[in-house]
């Protein structure tokens, strides 16, 4: 019996692992020199294939979705995140989406940790002295950090991602607070000795470390807002590995600026790659080039999702990891 072998295009280069498997499965244009498509780019590519496999640097609203051609049946995004798929309009249109979740959370919780340490550990400094050839030697006052053990972690968005950062950060010896949508159930609760916050107000108002896990949706948008972040210790730091659209950026580089907050681990931005000339110059910032989820393994883990959602499509069924519009 012949397979259908649905026309891909895939929009970012992707490993060549993940390559050599989708042109063994599907008829697949891969984009070898990586340059993100521009709209037309994007438009001409929906108008003649089957699957998308877009990426986070692609916007697909809903003038994009107009332009589809009638083959076009399925975004296979190459992400956890769907904020830049107009998930709503591409259902009404009888376009499924898909996405890869699951395989990104241990690694972007491992650098959600390092964030949460490097701050108010002054990592980067000592770093930089190290490098600029400026070390004297040891002293007992030199280069004292603040402690994290003890200390309050409020997590913002307690799914899959939220809770691998909770179970890190008890072994770390602080105390877990968590604001979400919905209340975990109680055994999980206890299991990561959660304290939920229905407020979020006050939970931001007792946190030391703020850690921003939920997705950005039209509810999350600049969820940490000026008056929000204006709640929160003077001494406290916020860590982002979700989205940058969650934070007001231009406020959250006043307060900065202004030692109304101590400092900030920032992987995400809110208008990438773009970010806010201000923050750069800031000596308590860490910034990262959106690479919290950056290993070899979990970009080919990634990939082997996008394989399965189109392929299981492909074979007439629902893609395992379809996004309903209910769901953001
Ligand atoms: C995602 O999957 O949405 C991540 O942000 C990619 O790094």
């Amino acid at each position: 019996m012949s397979q259908w072998r649905p026309k891909v295009v895939v929009t970012r280069k992707l490993p060549d692992r993940v390559e050599a498997r989708m042109r063994d499965l599907f008829d697949v244009e891969t984009n070898e020199a990586d340059t993100p498509m521009d709209s037309a780019r994007l438009a001409e590519a929906m108008s003649g294939a089957d699957v998308l496999v877009p990426t986070l640097t692609d916007r697909i609203d809903a003038a994009l979705l107009s332009r589809a051609g009638p083959g076009l049946k399925l975004l296979a995004n190459y992400g956890a995140g769907v904020d830049h798929i107009d998930v709503s309009t591409a259902r009404e249109r009888g376009i499924l989406v898909s996405n890869t979740p699951g395989v990104l959370t241990e690694d972007t919780a491992d650098m959600t940790v390092a964030l949460i340490l490097a701050i108010p550990r002054r990592i980067p400094e000592g770093q930089a002295l190290m490098q600029g050839g400026q070390w004297s030697g040891w002293s007992p006052t030199a280069i004292t950090g603040r402690r994290i053990w003890g200390k309050r972690l409020g997590i913002l968005g307690m799914g899959r991602i939220g809770q691998a950062v909770a179970r890190r950060a008890r072994a770390f010896g602080l105390q877990i607070h968590y604001h979400n949508r919905r209340r975990l159930h109680p055994d999980t609760e206890e299991a990561l000795g959660a304290t939920y916050w229905e407020s979020l107000d006050q939970m931001l108002a007792r946190m030391d470390i703020l850690s921003v896990n939920c997705p950005h949706t039209p509810a999350t948008y600049h969820l940490l807002s000026a008056r929000r972040l204006a709640l929160m210790k003077r001494d406290a730091i916020i860590v982002n590995t979700a989205r940058g659209e969650v934070i007001d950026e231009n406020a959250l580089t006043r307060m900065l600026r202004e030692g109304r907050l101590a400092g900030a681990g920032l992987d995400v931005f809110e208008k990438e790659p773009g970010v806010n000339p201000a923050l750069l110059g800031l000596p308590n910032v860490v910034l990262l080039p959106h690479m919290a989820s950056a290993t070899d393994e979990g970009r080919i883990e990634m990939g082997e999702k996008v394989i399965i959602n189109i392929k299981t499509f492909a074979d007439g069924h629902r893609p395992p990891d379809q996004v309903l519009p209910s769901m953001l």
